[in-house]
């Protein structure tokens, strides 16, 4: 039996799932109402499947509503509490935060940028990346932010895919101390690009950079510009953004997001899931280089005109007490972080947290990988002081916000440790088999969505037919995820994790076919596999098994040095591998498939009884031989 824990907020609004049930369209269409409209839609829910288009013929802008519609009466309140990673802090009001997107809204148009371009971002963690994204909004331009821990290869193969005029960078950010020589990195990245037309950098770090004759100045663009510019009326359905994720294919997905739908689902999940309140000071500790930071740093927390806490480093940087300190000095009221942090806090010792004042707290969220029961039950007793319901919730890139959490905002439930509970009202989640049948409770199986929902995608960046096939092809009428969950007896769900090729390393999504079509560009390299293990912070750690081609003789110390370098080249220093491993062959089916899942059985020590029963008819004493070997070149290593 699960241990319960019944924390509530006094919130009990029943009606709200009631309607949700009988009728998730008009259920929208209500909450919808919750924003601004320019004009109102005509029609709430155009489903042509796989294609939702949610409130059409209605008009609305996304900076509008986190901005111009707080004026009137929040324009002295704070927005941001911004804490820099070398102790600098700024506070930015809702009224300063109107002028200067204005301003940069200007700004961009000065640099031509259009309704439906592309600017791409690449900044660190500092108050103009949401001036950046809120003044593209402004205009109808689409951001398209890459996260700043990203190499220049990377990035490059962004820009190019969402072929961006304008890139947002800055001279460099600081993590752990550290400067990341951003501005060089774009250098690199844009060689040769010529349809980037301008650059602008961000002083930051007051790093030397040398200026191209494309770049500008932030500071300089930004002086004698008008501080007015309104917001431009947009469909509903107009992007707003382009973020790439990871899937099971070499080459990142641009998960592209409209406006109105996904602007009603975060407004209405930053209700129900965190109660926010006028007083309430939020702090997500996510990078804005993800989508939780877009959803649950930029426009939810500013949709609601709520104050929120924006932190630039590193979590543990320049010591093990940085969070706490933070959540004290701003009497934060709601903590929202990823369970690799967790872990990490927990890590360093009760002392730490109990040396700091935290009763301001009254509300914890944790998201992005499955929390281990230990580690919810310690951020529920150490930080919470079991007084804050904690909200587990279960989303991705591709949702936009939130569909499976607790909603203390919404009503009071038993919260059961590692559960992400129920779907939020409006949306119906199965767990199905192979073939789209329900599984039996507390049976493991492929989480689907059974109908659309107003965060969703809008569809993949110029590819249509992938949208269709990654995910719309397993199952008729119904989104995969690609996902596993179980439902249990009280039908609350239960992630176990991903059923493809994707790793959550620290809670970032990394393709394994990613890193392996980096690996095996490598001269020597003929083939690689790369899988997860479990690690005891991160949640999950990267290994490669690699073969070599045949005429490179030995394996040296070098070569795997060489190979780490170019995935911190290639991808970034988040994709490093815990550990390569060389080996003669891998295991494969007759058809030439390589066996994966025996690859992670090997790895975390299973037997192969558990699969070789899975492949296309291999002969099991094939692969015995092959597990053999790889099992004798794991044993030496360790
Ligand atoms: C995983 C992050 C368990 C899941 C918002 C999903 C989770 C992937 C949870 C999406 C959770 C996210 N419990 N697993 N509460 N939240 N995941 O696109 O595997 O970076 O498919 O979005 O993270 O990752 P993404």
């Amino acid at each position: 039996m699960a241990d319960v824990f019944t924390i509530g907020l006094g919130h009990d609004h029943p009606e709200i799932r009631k309607n949700a049930n009988s009728d998730f369209i008009s259920f929208w269409n209500e909450q919808a109402k919750n924003l601004s409209w320019f004009s109102s839609w005509t029609k709430t829910l155009e489903w042509t499947p796989p294609f939702a288009k949610w409130f059409v013929g209605g008009t609305i802008n996304a900076s509008y509503n986190a901005l111009d519609v707080h004026q009137a009466t929040k324009s002295e309140k704070t927005a941001i509490f911004w804490e820099g990673e070398d102790g600098t802090s700024r506070k930015i009001t809702y009224g300063h935060l109107f002028s200067e997107v204005q301003k940069f809204s200007n700004v961009l148009k000065s640099l031509d940028v259009k309704k439906g371009d592309r600017v791409t971002i690449y900044l660190p963690m500092v108050p103009e990346l949401i001036i950046a994204m809120l003044s593209c909004a402004r205009i109808g331009a689409i951001h398209t932010v890459v996260f700043s821990g990203f190499s220049a290869t990377s990035i490059r193969d962004r820009i190019n895919d969402s072929k961006s005029k304008v890139v947002i960078t800055a001279d460099g950010g600081y993590r752990r101390g550290k400067i990341i020589e951003l501005k060089q990195t774009i250098d690199e990245a844009i060689n040769e690009l010529d349809f980037v037309e301008h650059v602008i950098v961000l002083e930051r770090t007051k790093t030397p950079i040398c200026l191209t004759s494309k770049d500008k100045l932030w500071n300089d663009v930004m002086k004698n510009i008008p501080n007015i510019c309104t917001a431009e009326p947009l469909p509903s359905d107009h992007p707003l953004f382009i973020l790439y994720t990871s899937g099971t294919t070499g080459k990142p997905k641009g998960v592209l997001h409209g406006t109105g739908g996904y602007l009603t689902h975060l407004f209405s999940t930053f209700k129900w899931a965190f109660d926010i309140k006028n007083s309430d000071v939020f702090f997500c500790t996510a990078d804005i280089g993800w989508v939780t930071g877009h959803s649950y740093v930029v426009y939810a927390p500013l949709l609601h005109g709520a104050t929120q806490i924006m932190y630039e480093g590193a979590p543990d940087f320049p010591d093990a007490s940085r969070m706490w300190n933070i959540l004290q000095k701003y009497g934060t009221t709601i903590f929202y972080t990823t369970p690799t942090a967790l872990r990490m806090f927990m890590k360093f010792g009760d002392d730490i947290p109990n040396s700091f004042d935290l009763s301001s707290l009254r509300l914890l969220g944790t998201v992005g990988e499955p929390i281990n029961p230990e580690v919810w039950k310690w951020y529920f007793k150490i930080i919470g002081k079991e007084q804050c319901p904690i909200i587990d919730t279960w989303w991705q890139t591709e949702t936009g916000g939130m569909l499976i959490s607790p909603l203390p905002g919404l009503e009071t439930i038993p919260l059961k440790p590692g559960s992400g509970t129920l779907p939020i009202p409006g949306v119906t989640i199965s767990v199905v088999d192979e073939f789209g049948k329900n599984v039996p409770v507390n049976t493991k199986g492929y989480l689907i969505i059974k109908n659309p929902w107003p965060g969703m995608l809008l569809t993949l960046w110029g590819d249509d037919e992938k949208y269709k096939t990654v995910y719309w092809s397993k199952y008729e009428n119904s989104y995969y995820s690609g996902d596993y969950a179980l439902k249990d007896d009280d039908g609350y769900l239960w992630l176990l994790g991903r059923a493809d090729d994707v790793l959550k390393i620290a809670g970032h999504r990394i393709g394994t076919a990613e890193l392996e079509s980096c690996i095996v560009s490598h001269n020597d390299v003929a083939e690689s596999a790369v899988c997860g293990i479990p690690d005891d912070v991160k949640g999950e750690a990267i290994i490669a098994f690699v073969v070599l081609k045949h005429d490179v003789a030995t394996t040296t110390i070098d070569l795997e040095k060489q190979l780490i370098t170019k995935i911190r080249s290639d991808v970034g220093a988040i994709a490093s591998p815990k550990q390569i491993y060389f080996v003669s062959k891998l295991p494969k089916t007759r058809s030439g498939k390589i066996m994966r899942r025996l690859l992670k059985s090997i790895a975390n020590g299973e037997k192969i009884g558990d699969v070789s029963t899975l492949e296309d008819g291999t002969a099991v004493t094939e692969v015995q031989s092959v597990f053999d070997d790889l099992k004798k070149t794991l044993d030496k290593k360790s």
